[in-house]
């Protein structure tokens, strides 16, 4: 698979009578160092997150509780993907619109990235990101 497309990543899953287990290691079960970490929770109902692109980072999100969907954009086309499960994630590239929603109670958006926070790498205006993509 491109790493240029969005695509859903299965990690290992270590079945166990005493609970379950899965892990990620950079650069083998994701394609990039992981430079952050971050989490989404306690989101009422009804909200939704991100509406925006980062120019050049890359993140990987597992719902490591609870469940919700993905919206992406890369200026053509949207895709959408419903996490749900603690055991695969969503690869994000770089330049892509997205917007998470649909939140269940209680759920937890686990979200590695590949740069520390950068409020200069967002590109928060979705025509400014459109055109962006048009110049590539
Ligand atoms: P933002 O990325 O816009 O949230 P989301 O896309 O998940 O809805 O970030 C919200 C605020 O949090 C914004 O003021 C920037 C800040 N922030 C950090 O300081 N560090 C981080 O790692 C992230 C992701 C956000």
């Amino acid at each position: 698979m491109l790493s240029s497309e969005p695509h859903i990543i299965n990690l290992p899953k270590i079945l166990d009578e005493r609970g379950n287990l899965s892990f990620i290691e950079e650069e083998n079960h994701i394609p990039f160092k992981i430079e952050r970490t971050y989490w989404i929770y306690d989101v009422p109902g009804g909200e939704s997150r991100g509406g925006h692109a980062y120019s050049t980072l890359q993140e990987f999100i597992v719902a490591l509780s609870g469940s919700f969907d993905v919206v992406l954009h890369d200026g053509i086309k949207e895709y959408r993907f419903q996490l749900n499960r603690s055991y695969y994630g969503l690869y994000i590239p770089k330049m892509m619109w997205r917007s998470l929603e649909n939140f269940s109670t209680n759920s937890l958006a686990l979200i590695l990235a590949d740069q520390h926070f950068n409020e200069g790498d967002y590109i928060r205006d979705f025509e400014t990101f459109k055109k962006l993509k048009d110049e590539k």
